[in-house]
């Protein structure tokens, strides 16, 4: 997927409205209301004093339009950015060890096909991937017992089919994940342009917005968090299965 510019500028827009209600200095609020540090390829530790982030915060200084700055010293940094820690891949899926001992669920679009990874079409090909994730879990993590999930996608049917009962019976609104793709994915489509749909019904909640109380329900859908025991997984699967 290749990021398109009109998903910076959006987060830009939303930076700037922080700032306006928040009064906190846009340095802070690019660090902590968006997704650029991570897909500045700088990880996970938002490090404010970074040299990659200090040097995109300077050509802020020198620049009075920031969308022209940011998504140019994007293209520059351009990397591929894999969720931290990952033990192990299949297809759209792939793992990764809390520390607090669960199995940390995460998708991309890897379809092949160009059709979407949610497509109905891809089910049976989603499902299998899951199947062999959890048996790579089986053999390899016997000592992890619990799985969790944090993304927008738990609001969605087409992703929510893939997994089992408990773990969508289990769903909360997570906190607030300003800085992450589990809450700024939802205005990407498989190809990285931005979904206008969700953008509209997006800007004109935060226009109408006079304070921070609350700034997290201008997005259309919320990052849902999801848990439930491996066993349920491995069963679950496996009662899919086509023999
Ligand atoms: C997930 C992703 C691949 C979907 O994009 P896509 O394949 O182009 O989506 P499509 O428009 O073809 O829609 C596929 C299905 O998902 C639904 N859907 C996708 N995005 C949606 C959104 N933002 N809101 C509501 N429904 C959505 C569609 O309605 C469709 O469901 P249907 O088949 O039941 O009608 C894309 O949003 C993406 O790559 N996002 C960034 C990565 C991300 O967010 N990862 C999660 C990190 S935890």
């Amino acid at each position: 997927m290749t990021f398109s510019k009109a998903f910076f500028d959006l987060q830009l827009q939303f930076a700037q409205n922080v700032v306006r209600l928040s009064g906190l200095p846009l340095a802070q609020v690019l660090l902590d209301y968006t997704n650029l540090y991570v897909r500045f390829g700088l990880g996970r530790a938002f490090d404010r004093d970074h040299p990659v982030w200090l040097q995109y915060l300077a050509g802020l200084q020198h620049t009075d339009d920031i969308d022209a700055w940011t998504y140019p010293f994007f293209l520059t940094r351009q990397c591929d950015v894999p969720p931290p820690s990952i033990v192990a891949t299949f297809g759209c899926f792939s793992y990764a060890l809390s520390t607090d001992g669960y199995i940390r669920l995460h998708f991309q679009n890897a379809e092949a096909t160009g059709r979407s990874p949610l497509d109905i079409e891809c089910l049976a090909a989603r499902m299998e991937e899951l199947r062999s994730l959890f048996q790579h879990v089986d053999c390899a993590q016997p000592a992890m017992l619990r799985v969790a999930g944090v993304s927008w996608l738990y609001n969605i049917p087409a992703y929510r089919r893939l997994f089992p009962p408990s773990y969508l019976a289990s769903v909360r609104v997570a906190g607030p994940r300003f800085r992450n793709l589990p809450l700024w994915g939802q205005f990407l489509d498989r190809h990285g342009a931005v979904r206008q749909g969700m953008v509209a019904p997006f800007l004109a909640r935060l226009s109408c917005q006079t304070d921070m109380d609350d700034i997290a329900r201008c997005f259309p859908l919320q990052a849902l968090a999801v848990e439930a025991p491996v066993s349920d997984f491995q069963d679950f699967y496996e009662s899919q299965r086509v023999v």
